[in-house]
């Protein structure tokens, strides 16, 4: 690799926009970005999760802002598959660029099935498998802390389609480097590095968590110091590209995480506030890199 890293436009053998993508739970399926005009510059969409069946999601608050970041609680509020499939992909195939799905389950098979009908559509160009939520059959350790099982999880996917799919690991326990080459092992196009830092707020009056379910997805710029480092780790491991995940608030930090061995970089909370921030992220980019 070279310094200062080229913004590279290629990936999975396909000519991306940018490298920006946006990351799963903060943009929907991208079709409700498409009238307000803020996918321009996009690389690519991740997508909200989708599990087999209609998930309710969590009780409220789902979302807690902090001095520094937010917590998230959303428990994968999502319609189902089936759901998907016939109303939301029709409409989301109208994006101005490629989509991911992102793809989270409660067993195992449950990853494969997802994706085993979301193969009924063209509107997608791959998936990203979420093996951060809980394992419940296995005592409700998160999927992605157990390399054996993240080898399931990824050949199981593997099996029913063609189309390239990254796996997206958690910080939150195992050790990421063994989990993700257990996904490569397992046919994975890429790493997602990584999902959201588990944390908490106590009311310090009655002692209780804020959020129902106690502990939520904490994201923020601080953790930016964190991804890096795991990106990092995981790229100079393994084979396929890395996708990183997590702390990015400027065009500089894009850069800094290309240099770590990203290859492509999500941003996702900043969206919240600013729902152009790919287009500002590359803009930013391309004044500091004077391309
Ligand atoms: C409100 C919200 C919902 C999220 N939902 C998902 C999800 O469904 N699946 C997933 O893999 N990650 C989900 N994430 C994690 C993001 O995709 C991303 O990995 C994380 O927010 C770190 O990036 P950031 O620091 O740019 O926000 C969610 C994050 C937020 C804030």
């Amino acid at each position: 690799m070279s310094f200062p890293p080229a913004i590279p436009r290629e990936f999975w053998g396909h000519n991306f926009d940018s490298p920006v993508m946006l990351a799963s739970g903060t943009a929907g399926f991208g079709e409700e970005l498409l009238d307000l005009q803020c996918l321009s510059g996009v690389g690519a969409v991740v997508s909200k999760a989708v599990t087999f069946e209609p998930r309710a999601g969590n009780p409220p608050p789902r979302l807690l802002e902090t001095p520094f970041g937010l917590l998230n609680s959303i428990g994968l509020a999502n319609p189902g598959v089936y759901h998907v499939l016939k109303h939301i992909l029709p409409v989301a195939a109208g994006l101005p660029c490629p989509l991911l799905i992102n793809v989270a389950g409660e067993s195992v098979d449950e990853f494969a099935d997802v994706v085993r009908v979301l193969e009924g559509s063209s509107a997608h160009m791959g998936y990203e498998i979420n093996v951060s939520c809980p394992n419940v059959a296995e005592g409700g350790a998160a999927f992605g802390v157990d390399p054996q099982v993240v080898l399931r999880v990824a050949q199981g996917v593997s099996r029913v389609t063609d189309r390239p799919f990254s796996v997206k690991l958690t910080p939150n326990g195992g050790d990421m480097v063994q989990s993700a080459e257990a996904a490569v092992e397992g046919g994975a196009s890429a790493i997602t590095v990584c999902n959201t830092f588990l944390g908490m707020h106590i009311n310090w009056q009655d002692g209780k968590s804020v959020i129902k379910r106690k502990v939520a997805g904490y994201t923020s710029p601080a953790l930016l110091p964190l991804v890096v480092a795991k990106v990092w780790q995981v790229s100079n491991a393994v084979s396929v590209p890395v996708i990183s995940s997590g702390g990015v608030s400027r065009g500089d930090d894009v850069l800094q995480l290309l240099a770590a061995g990203a290859q492509m970089v999500q941003v996702g909370t900043r969206l919240m506030r600013r729902p152009f921030a790919a287009a500002e992220l590359i803009d930013e980019m391309k004044k500091l890199t004077g391309e």
